[in-house]
């Protein structure tokens, strides 16, 4: 389907967070970044996206955080993008409007996320030129964790972060995100971290082995993520959200990618709730979520 009339009509489409029950860096690979292996689940908190055809042969975003880039430095439109050139279809130009929800630059994978619902969008827009294996493939082009927001879900994620395990679902429990009032350069942490030795690693294995069997406890004793030692910034606050959550009846506490978002594991909706709200008085960027399932082939 080269031509698409969409003029005048909106498409939508949800962004779901991601947030990391483990993450070990593996070591640094010759193409300068590093060997991952974790265990994702996306959540609920979620932008929206919308795209609007305008014909005009521009691509660019607008959102409600105005100080977003909105050209190709922007994942959205770095996904348009790639989505045209592997496809062969002409880009008609459209506004890519972000309703954005998920902090940035939080470890919550807001913006590849963002990058991932448009790959969606325009994929079904155009009548699925491409599979979700094809999509999975090409959106690495965009960024590392854009592969598992295609599909989202469980999955246990490897290598760059391409390598894909989808998993049997998290069914149970709510998070408690909270993010200090700091920015993270993934890339510095990366730096921070490369060659240091780490005095634990993640439990993967039996951390899936506890969402098969639906016990959140066993879970919750396995949320790690190696980088939480090596954040430059705001470890105070970390360590203070850290110690509200546990306090609050979290089952096990976590940063979730390369941070400063704290999440708690809750069994029970009353604490977390209640968590959240203690927490938001200090933090403004404090969410309530509970797990959502990846798209079934
Ligand atoms: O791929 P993405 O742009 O999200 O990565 C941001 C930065 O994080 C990269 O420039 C790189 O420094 C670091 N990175 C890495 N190894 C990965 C993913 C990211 O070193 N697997």
């Amino acid at each position: 389907m080269e031509k698409l009339d969409a003029r005048g009509a909106v498409f939508t489409e949800k962004a779901y967070a991601k947030v990391n029950l483990t993450l070990e860096v593996l070591g640094a690979r010759a193409d300068g970044y590093h060997d991952l292996r974790m265990l994702l689940q996306t959540v609920s908190l979620a932008d929206d996206i919308e795209i609007h055809y305008t014909y005009d042969g521009r691509t660019r975003v607008e959102s409600n955080l105005t100080y977003l880039p909105s050209d190709r430095r922007n994942h959205a439109v770095a996904a348009a993008r790639t989505f045209f050139a592997h496809t062969g279809l002409t880009d008609p130009g459209m506004i890519i409007r972000l309703e954005k929800r998920i902090p940035v630059c939080a470890g919550l994978g807001g913006g590849s996320s963002d990058a991932a619902a448009v790959f969606r969008l325009l994929n079904r827009n155009y009548g699925y030129p491409l599979s979700w294996t094809d999509l999975e493939t090409i959106s690495a082009e965009v960024g590392s964790d854009v592969p598992f927001c295609i599909r989202g879900g469980t999955q246990l994620v490897e290598g760059r972060g391409e390598k894909l395990t989808k998993l049997s679902p998290l069914q149970d429990g709510l998070f408690v995100l909270c993010k200090p009032p700091y920015a993270v350069s993934t890339a510095s942490v990366f730096q921070l971290i490369s060659g240091s030795h780490l005095a634990r690693r993640p439990d993967h294995t039996g951390a899936v082995r506890a969402i098969a069997e639906g016990n959140l406890s066993e879970l919750a004793k396995r949320l790690y993520n190696v980088m939480e030692d090596f954040v430059p910034v705001g470890r105070h606050d970390m360590a203070l959200v850290r110690g509200e959550l546990m306090d609050g009846g979290a089952l096990g506490v976590a940063m979730s990618g390369s941070g400063p978002t704290v999440i708690g594991l809750f069994d029970r909706k009353d604490l977390a709730l209640s968590a959240q709200r203690t927490l938001s008085k200090s933090f403004q960027d404090t969410f309530l979520a509970v797990p959502v399932s990846g798209i079934e082939l």
